[in-house]
């Protein structure tokens, strides 16, 4: 039995509800495929500032560092405080976001199926701005460096996809130093994988393109800003954020967490899907079976998705997806499946 340290973040809003429906299913595993999975709740966010003066204290880092993978609800106000700033620190450069048509939920078009890569250290998410003339001066940084780095990423994933086509997203026509930056090692990355097919687009066409067509893109590479807010519109042209995973990696480290936010209107209420959160953990296990080369993880997370599949399939949702279950009884619903 391979045992997993997993530091859970359950942050606000509707954190607590989806961590507890998420970590019931990654319990429903327990005895099966040989793997178990220690819990440990480290406080962080909004609640935690309260608490403790500070949304990210240094015992929190500590607890993070010292776990195989940590697994994280949205927090509220403080996300700049805490995720962007555990990005940042940790150098978790990748953000992927997968976006996928799921079995009886709608969908745009009937099979969409892409990924966006997310440059996830830079751009206007560094933070700097300063005041300046009466205004503020935000600073929106490129380097060459972090633009290579998640190119071979983009390129890495899309050898390994069966459509293998990458489309850099920027706006180098108006930002013609920092984003023709990016393009221009994006280029040179693709010269690296002739396999893969790759070609650019326009930030504001790609918005378009989504919509009009999602079905014809594979891998989207793109800078920090771009893909946030690309990645809620992907989300929902297959569903909605309460049903879109994602992952921050790095070289030896990565944190895992739904698109979304903590979603305070519906907060407290049972009405938050957790299947975003879940779809999350997944993504976890994957990770997990490439770093530790451990297979059984793998079919854990196919064992869970295929039980989401089968839970929508009995008409198991929550409100955002048509349906009258709570976040429990959707949680319960996938855990009982998992265990079958
Ligand atoms: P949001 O993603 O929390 O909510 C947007 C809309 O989607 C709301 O109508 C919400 O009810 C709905 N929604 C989100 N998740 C859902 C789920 N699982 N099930 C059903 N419906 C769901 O975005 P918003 O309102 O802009 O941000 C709220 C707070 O979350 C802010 O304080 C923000 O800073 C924080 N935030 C934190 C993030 C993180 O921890 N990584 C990421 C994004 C936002
Ligand atoms: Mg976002």
């Amino acid at each position: 039995m391979t045992k997993y340290t997993i530091a859970l973040l359950e942050g606000d809003g509707i954190g607590p509800e989806i961590s507890a429906a998420s970590v019931g299913v990654l319990g429903a595993l327990k005895g099966r495929f040989g793997i178990s999975f220690e819990v440990r709740k480290v406080p962080a966010g909004d609640r935690c500032k309260a608490e403790m003066g500070e949304a990210l204290p240094d015992s929190s880092i500590s607890a993070i560092k010292e776990s195989d993978a940590c697994f994280k609800a949205p927090v509220g106000d403080t996300a700049a405080e805490t995720i962007v700033r555990l990005r940042q620190m940790l150098n978790l450069y990748a953000n992927i976001r997968p976006s996928k048509t799921l079995p009886h939920v709608p969908s745009l078009k009937p099979a969409i199926d892409f990924i966006i890569v997310r440059e996830n250290t830079e751009c206007l998410y560094r933070g700097m701005e300063f005041e300046f003339d009466g205004g503020v001066v935000a600073l929106r940084t490129i380097t060459r460096r972090a633009s290579a780095r998640i190119a071979a990423y983009a390129f890495e994933l899309a050898e390994h996809r069966r459509s293998k086509e990458v489309v850099a997203v920027h706006k180098s026509n108006v930002l013609r130093k920092s984003d023709g930056l990016f393009a221009q090692v994006c280029r040179e990355v693709s010269a690296q994988h002739p396999r893969v097919s790759f070609s650019e687009m326009l930030v504001d066409s790609a918005a378009m393109n989504l919509i009009r067509m999602p079905e014809k893109f594979d891998v989207i590479v793109t800078t920090n800003m771009y893909g946030d807010i690309l990645s809620d519109e992907a989300a929902q042209l297959v569903g909605g954020l309460g049903v879109a995973p994602s992952a921050n990696i790095g070289e030896n480290f990565a944190i895992f967490e739904p698109v979304h936010g903590a979603a305070p209107d519906i907060a407290g209420k049972g009405q938050a899907n957790p299947i975003a959160m879940v779809l999350t953990s997944c993504m976890m296990l994957d990770w997990l079976s490439q770093t530790h080369k451990d297979t059984s993880c793998a079919e854990a997370a196919a064992a869970i998705r295929g039980a989401v599949d089968r839970a929508l399939e009995s008409g198991i949702k929550t409100s955002d997806l048509g349906g009258v279950s709570t976040t429990a009884e959707v949680g319960a619903a996938i855990a009982k499946l998992v265990a079958q």
